[in-house]
This record gives structure tokens, C-alpha cells and sequence, in this order.
């Protein structure tokens, strides 16, 4: 469960202070997705970083199962805008680098999640030698690599090919089904929310504020994007984002 409470957040000091984010509540239960989406600079980062506790709201609260989020947590991952891949480190240090972070390593479970993510055999290849997509792969793989109870995400897909980026949709889609973890998402690709938020929060311009929130709960099957109840969120984002 995660549930933000008129979650506030200002940059700067009070003399030349910049809202980012202003008022956004919302409630997710366990295993359930979430998508925000709106236009770029809006402040979607900053949420999400609020969510994940590494920056502290200038009002309201984020509370993750019963507690109050207070700084970074063990159970909620965050798969940044670029992967954040160390360049001289290779995918298996890339992979397990939040692990050795957190003194947990080597997990057993670590070459499984390469081999279920396709990198199994390039685990000794350095983030130069890889394509867009499989970055992004080594990215997803360091995220699940300490079961998250919660996934947070921002514009993990952004600048690939449609072709990939809907390939890696697919992952996530199974692997939030597998595994049961919620999941938060962030973007600004209106297909992407439709197919993986079981609601999707539409953000304002500068500071982000909750403009309209659009329910889409037949997410789930992988050819979901060829269904009716597709195109009808697609439509009802598109309405939302021109309003
Ligand atoms: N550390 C910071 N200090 C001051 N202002 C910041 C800081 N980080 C972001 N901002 C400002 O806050 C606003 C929101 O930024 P944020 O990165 O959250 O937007 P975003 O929606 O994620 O943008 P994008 O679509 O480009 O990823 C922007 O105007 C940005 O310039
Ligand atoms: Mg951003």
C-alpha cells in the first residue's frame, strides 16, 4: 500500500522558492499500478523522488504499508530516467550494485533475474557494448534484484524505439503480474500509461497538481493494446492532457 496526503514539495528557499509539486493525494493498494502522467518539467521526477523518500515534501506525507516514508527504504526500488549504469562497472556489478549498497551481496537470486531478463550472457559486457534496450534491461534487473514490495519508475522507456519500448512494456507487464509488487510509473507516453496503470493520475503544467485521474482496470493481458477498453483510455488521456 502506498497513500500520498496533499504531498507538497518546493525547491529553493522561502525568499526564491519554485513549487514542483502542490497537493497531490492519492491511495494504491498492494500489487496495484499506478501511471502519472503529464507534460515535461511538470514535476514528475520530484514526486517520484518524494515517493521514494529521497527528497523530504515541504508539506503533506507519504505513508508506504503503515509507516510514514521518512528517507530511502529497503523494500521500494527506483528505476531511474537512464538506468544509471556505472560505465566502467559491467551489467553483473550494474545489476547487483544496490545489493553490495546494501551489504546483501552476492543474492542468490541474481543470475536468475539476468537469465529471466535476457542478459545472461552478457553479464560481463560493460554498459558501452549494449544497446538502449538492454540498458534499460540491466536497470530493471538491479531494481528487482532486492524484491521490491514497491516499483517506482521514472520514464524508464524514454528515447527507444517503439518496437523496444513496447517489448519492455511487455516485461513489466509480466513481471508486475509475476511478482506482485505495486507499482508507480512515470511518463509522458500516453500508450504506455494505458497499458500499464490500472489508473493513471493526469498531472498539470508547473506545479504538478492532480488534473484528472482516468480508470483503466482491464490492464493486464499482453494484447490488452489491440482491445476497445484501450483506445477508450487512450481517447480519455488525450481529452484530459488538451482540457
Ligand atoms: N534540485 C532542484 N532544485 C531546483 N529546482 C529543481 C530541482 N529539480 C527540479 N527542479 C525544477 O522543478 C521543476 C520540476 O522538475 P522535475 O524534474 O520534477 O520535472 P519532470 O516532470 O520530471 O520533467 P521531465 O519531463 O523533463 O523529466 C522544474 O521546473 C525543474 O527545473
Ligand atoms: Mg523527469
Amino acid at each position: 500500500m502506498i497513500e500520498a496526503d496533499d504531498l507538497t514539495i518546493d525547491y529553493g528557499s522561502s525568499k526564491r522558492k519554485l513549487r514542483a509539486v502542490e497537493g497531490v493525494s492519492f491511495r494504491l493498494g498492494q500489487s496495484e499500478s499506478l501511471a502519472f502522467i503529464g507534460p515535461s518539467g511538470c514535476g514528475k521526477t520530484t514526486l517520484l523522488f518524494a515517493l521514494s523518500g529521497l527528497i523530504t515534501p515541504s508539506k503533506g506525507s507519504v505513508k508506504i504499508g503503515k509507516k510514514k516514508v521518512a528517507g530511502p527504504r529497503r523494500d521500494v526500488a527506483l528505476i531511474l530516467q537512464n538506468a544509471g549504469l556505472l560505465p566502467w562497472k559491467t551489467v553483473w556489478h550494474n545489476a547487483n550494485l544496490s545489493l553490495v549498497l546494501a551489504g546483501d551481496y552476492p543474492a542468490r537470486n541474481a543470475q536468475d533475474i539476468l537469465e529471466e531478463l535476457g542478459l545472461g550472457n552478457v553479464k560481463s559486457r560493460f554498459p558501452a557494448e549494449l544497446s538502449e534496450g538492454m540498458k534499460r534491461r540491466v536497470g530493471i534487473a538491479r531494481a528487482l534484484s532486492i524484491s521490491p514490495s514497491v516499483l517506482l519508475m521514472d520514464e524508464p522507456l524514454a528515447s527507444l524505439d517503439t518496437l523496444t519500448r513496447e517489448k519492455i512494456q511487455d516485461l513489466f507487464l509480466t513481471l508486475w503480474k509475476d511478482r506482485g509488487f505495486t507499482l508507480v510509473l512515470v511518463t509522458h507516453d500516453i500508450e504506455e500509461a494505458a497499458f500499464l496503470g490500472q489508473e493513471i493520475i493526469v498531472l498539470t503544467e508547473k506545479p504538478a497538481r492532480i488534473k484528472g485521474r482516468v480508470s483503466n482496470r482491464e490492464v493486464g493481458p499482453l494484447d490488452y493494446r489491440q482491445s476497445e477498453a484501450f483506445d477508450r483510455t487512450v481517447k480519455a488521456l488525450r481529452e484530459e492532457l488538451e482540457r
